[in-house]
């Protein structure tokens, strides 16, 4: 059933306990997810997005027990990737002519989706809708946070600014508000959310964050697609936004690898030790690639001032585990962060150098042409990589 959030707002989406993959199997999401939907009543009924198609049916039975659902009058698709749009095809087969309010880039992206030519109506920034009792909702175009199509819904009169994914997370909860729920945990699913989605966008969520305040609107609550609503502080994780997407590092550094027979390890452990010894107040974690989540590792680059990579040379390459992390990070365009490569060989020797050049290729300032490592290493290589690690203390 529903749960207000407002007396004339009530959330109708889903609660995902058991979802521990997103995206396929692109994002972890060891804490579950929600996919918040939202009926409003006022003069004029209105939906905002739906839930993933798993749960269409559920949520459609669950809608006819809060309406009528020839009773609603529009209806809102804030943005089309299939977690929020998935319950349409089944809801508009019920209220297949009902209008559908999108942008224009919205409406491309759902029929590309769904192949239906339901009754779309494109809106722009500014655009607003009446929908009675003195109220509107005024639309604003987020592109590219993060598709092409995404916008966010302001609802006058109730100052509830309905964001989707923007100010979103990744967090199953059967308590609907910020202040219900454990803060730590809260916090965590926020920067994981925005480092592993929103990092490549950082320009345009400053922009968009200043276009939004310039409008000077009170904001009451902020609900998101996914996750909590905003009603205690609700400009809290804008003010969070603003300061992640400003290069946001903290006083760590991260050194990520992979091993094979433990030299590439030992090198990482050793590495650690020489940042300490320089630097007693800089946070160092070291993780495994093979055996760490991906995206948590993600995460902690985003925090890191400075990441090491290393890898043992296979082949003339680089482990399977290590080319896929920088893949990653490749794509996240991180910015203002340094960098440098590791690890161990037995006779070419190439890993380090591969690394190091993908690093530079995805933005990060190098430190220094890394450090390798011939066979598992002696007295002589661990002293080398203890001062190597004095120098990234002293760089960093
Ligand atoms: Fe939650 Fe971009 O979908």
């Amino acid at each position: 059933m529903g749960k207000r959030i407002k007396a004339n707002v009530t959330w109708v989406g889903k609660v995902d306990w058991e979802l521990k993959k997103f995206h396929g199997n692109e994002y972890s999401t060891h804490r579950g997810s929600t996919y918040n939907s939202y009926l409003i009543r006022e003069g004029k009924n209105v939906l905002i997005d739906t839930v993933w198609n798993p749960f269409a049916v559920e949520f459609v039975d669950n809608l006819q027990k809060e309406i009528d659902l020839s009773k609603i009058d529009y209806v809102i698709a804030n943005h089309a990737e299939i977690d929020h749009s998935g319950g349409l095809p089944e809801l508009m087969r019920h209220i297949p002519d009902t209008p559908i309010y999108c942008t224009e880039n919205g409406i491309k992206s759902l029929k590309g989706h769904y192949h239906q030519d339901w009754n779309f109506r494109s809106v722009k920034t500014g655009d607003a809708l009446d929908i009675g009792n003195g109220k509107a909702l005024v639309f604003v175009e987020m592109r590219m946070l993060h598709w092409p199509d995404s916008m966010a819904t302001y609802m006058t009169g109730d100052n509830i600014l309905f964001s989707n994914d923007a100010f979103g997370h990744h967090y199953a909860t059967e308590r609907l508000f910020n202040d219900l729920v454990d803060q730590d945990e809260l916090m965590y699913e926020c920067i994981k959310y925005y480092a592993n989605i929103l990092t490549p966008f950082s320009p345009l969520v400053l922009k968009k964050i200043q276009e939004v305040l310039s409008l000077n609107v009170p904001i009451d609550m902020i609900a998101p697609s996914h996750g909590i609503v905003w009603r205690d502080k609700p400009t809290q994780i804008v003010e969070k936004y603003m300061v992640w997407a400003d290069n946001y590092r903290e006083n760590q550094i991260t050194i990520l690898y992979d091993t094979m027979w433990n030299g590439t390890k030992i090198m990482a452990e050793k590495i650690a030790k020489g940042i300490r010894e320089k630097n007693k107040d800089v946070t160092v974690k070291l993780y495994n690639i093979a055996k760490s989540d991906k995206n948590d590792i993600i995460t902690e680059i985003f925090k890191s001032k400075a990441i090491l990579v290393g890898s043992p040379t296979i082949g003339k390459g680089i482990s399977s585990g290590t080319a896929g992390i920088l893949e990653e990070i490749e794509g996240l365009r991180f910015k203002g962060k340094k960098a440098a490569a590791f690890g161990c060989y037995g006779w070419s020797g190439e890993g380090v150098q591969k690394i190091t050049e993908w690093l530079k290729k995805s933005g990060f300032d190098l430190m220094n042409d890394g450090i390798k490592c011939l066979w598992n290493p002696d007295q002589e290589s661990i002293d080398r990589c203890v001062a190597f690690g004095n120098d990234v203390a002293a760089q960093a």
